[in-house]
C-alpha cells in the first residue's frame, strides 16, 4: 500500500491499530495518531536551558540570542512522538535508509513543490552543508572556483576556502526599489577554465528571496553553457511564506535537471537542526548521481543515523497543519517587526522575506561603521543579531535577525531595540 493512501487509510478510521501486519517499519508505525496532536503552542517561552544550546551559549548576559537559524519553539510534536517510539523500543543498531524514506521525501516535494521526481533520483545527504562539501571534493580539485551569490549563508564561503576551494563572488543587485535580483551580465564575466560550480541559495539566506522559476532558468542555461554544475541549497523551501511557493531549481528547465543538484530537508521547517543529518539531495543526471553518491559512500557519509531517518518520515508526512500554522505565525512576527519600523523614527528599513524566518535590516541610514552597529545591538540593546558583513559584499550596514521566537520575546528585543537606537 502506498504510504500516503495507507496514512490516509488511518486518518479515515481514526484508528490507532492500523499498522499493517508484520509491519517492520517503525516509521509507519509512527504515523499512528494515538491522540490528536496539539498544533504547536508557538507563543510558549521554552527553557533551553541545559540543552547545549549553541545560539543560548552566546547569550550569557541576558541577551536575547536572535543570531543562529533555529527557532525557540518545541519541535512538531508529531516528529518527537516517532522518535519516542524508536526509543520505546530500544532499538537503534545498524539501519539502512528505507525506501520510506525516499518515498517520504519525492512525496512531499510533489505535494509541496510541485516537482515530480522519480524516486531514483532522490537519496539520503548527510546534512546540507557536509553534502555540499562533499560535492565540492567530488566535482572540483583544490584550486577551482565555486560561485557564490553575497549576501548569502557565510558557511559556503567558509567551506569551500576550507576545502582549499576559491570563492568567487556574483554579488545579487540591491535595486532602487528595495528589491534584490541576480546581475547576469556581472556573472557572464566571471566563468573561466578553473569555474567549475555555481553554489545557490533557493529561497537565498538571509534576504529570504524565492527565487522564480525564469530566474533560475536563465541562470541554469547560462551555467550549462559554461559548462558549471549549480548546487542548489534548498534547506529554507519548505518554508515559503504568504501561500507563495518554493521552485526546485532542478524542475525549471531540462538544462536545469542536466547541471544541478539539490540538497534541503525538514530541518529548518521542523526546527531538527540538532539532528545534524536530517537532509536528502534530488540529482536527475545520473552520472553526476552515481558520481555523487559514490563519493558519499567512499567517504562513508551514506548512512543515515536511525533518529533522523525516523524524523524526515514524520515531517514530510500529508498533514501539514503544524507547518502551516508555524508559517503564519511567523508571518505574523515579520508583521509586527514591519509595523515597529513603521511607527519608529530610526532610520531602519525592514526586508520582508518571502520565506523562512529571518528578517533582513538595513540600518544604512545610520552611518554607523558595523563594530558600532553590532556593539549597539549586543552591548547596548543586548539582543544578538547576525553580523550582515559576514554574509559578504552588500551585508555592510545589515543586520539579520531570527524571527522563530515567541511574540513576547520578540516584543522584548524590539523595546530594547528602540532605546538602544533611539535618535
Ligand atoms: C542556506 C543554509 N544552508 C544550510 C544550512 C545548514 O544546513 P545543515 O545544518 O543541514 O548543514 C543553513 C543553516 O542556517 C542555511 O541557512
Amino acid at each position: 500500500m502506498k504510504r500516503r493512501t495507507f496514512i490516509k487509510g488511518m486518518a479515515a478510521a481514526g484508528a490507532s491499530t492500523l499498522v499493517p501486519a508484520g509491519a517492520a517499519s517503525l516509521a509507519l508505525s509512527s504515523c499512528e495518531r494515538s491522540k490528536p496532536f496539539p498544533i504547536g503552542d508557538f507563543n510558549e517561552v521554552i527553557d533551553r536551558g541545559g540543552t547545549w544550546s549553541i545560539k543560548y551559549g552566546r547569550a550569557k548576559n541576558g541577551e536575547i540570542p536572535m543570531w543562529i537559524a533555529d527557532m525557540d519553539f518545541r519541535t512538531d510534536p508529531y516528529v518527537s512522538e516517532a522518535l519516542r517510539r524508536r526509543l520505546d523500543r530500544d532499538v537503534l543498531g545498524y539501519t539502512t535508509t528505507p525506501p520510506e524514506f525516499i518515498d517520504a521525501v519525492a512525496g512531499w516535494v510533489k505535494a509541496r513543490h510541485g516537482y515530480e521526481v522519480q524516486k531514483e533520483w532522490v537519496g539520503y545527504a548527510p546534512g546540507v552543508i557536509t553534502s555540499l562539501n562533499q560535492a565540492y571534493l567530488t566535482f572540483t580539485e583544490p584550486g577551482d572556483k565555486i560561485i557564490i551569490q553575497p549576501p548569502v549563508y557565510d558557511h559556503f564561503k567558509l567551506y569551500i576556502e576550507r576545502l582549499g576551494r576559491v570563492a568567487v563572488d556574483n554579488p545579487l543587485i540591491y535595486d532602487e526599489h528595495g528589491k534584490y535580483r541576480m546581475d547576469f551580465e556581472g556573472l557572464e564575466k566571471l566563468f573561466d577554465e578553473k569555474t567549475k560550480v555555481l553554489l545557490l541559495c533557493n529561497p537565498q539566506n538571509p534576504v529570504g528571496i524565492l527565487w522564480d522559476k525564469e530566474t533560475l532558468a536563465t541562470l541554469a542555461e547560462i551555467c550549462e553553457r559554461h559548462g558549471v554544475i549549480v548546487l542548489s541549497d534548498e534547506i529554507h523551501g519548505d518554508l515559503a511564506l504568504y501561500h507563495k511557493t518554493h521552485t526546485p531549481f532542478c524542475s525549471v528547465s531540462d538544462a536545469a535537471a542536466r547541471i544541478g543538484m539539490i540538497f534541503a530537508g525538514p530541518t529548518k521547517a521542523f526546527n531538527l537542526a540538532g539532528l545534524t543529518g536530517t537532509a536528502y539531495c534530488i540529482i536527475p543526471d545520473k552520472e553526476k548521481r552515481d558520481k555523487y553518491l559514490g563519493g558519499l559512500r567512499n567517504a562513508k557519509l551514506d548512512e543515515a543515523s536511525v533518529m533522523t531517518i525516523e524524523a524526515v518520515i514524520a515531517a514530510y508526512r500529508e498533514d501539514t497543519s503544524w507547518l502551516e500554522s508555524l508559517i503564519r505565525y511567523i508571518e505574523g512576527n515579520i508583521f509586527q517587526v514591519e509595523k515597529f519600523v513603521a511607527t519608529h523614527d530610526l532610520g531602519i528599513k525592514s526586508i520582508r522575506p518571502q520565506a523562512s524566518f529571518l528578517i533582513w535590516l538595513d540600518f544604512r541610514e545610520l552611518g554607523l561603521s558595523q563594530e558600532e552597529l553590532m556593539d549597539r545591538f549586543i552591548k547596548k540593546a543586548k539582543v544578538i543579531p547576525s553580523n550582515g558583513l559576514s554574509y559578504g559584499p552588500g551585508g555592510e550596514g545589515f543586520v539579520r535577525l531570527n524571527l522563530g521566537c515567541p511574540i513576547s520575546v520578540l516584543n522584548d528585543a524590539l523595546d530594547r531595540i528602540a532605546k538602544a537606537f533611539a535618535r
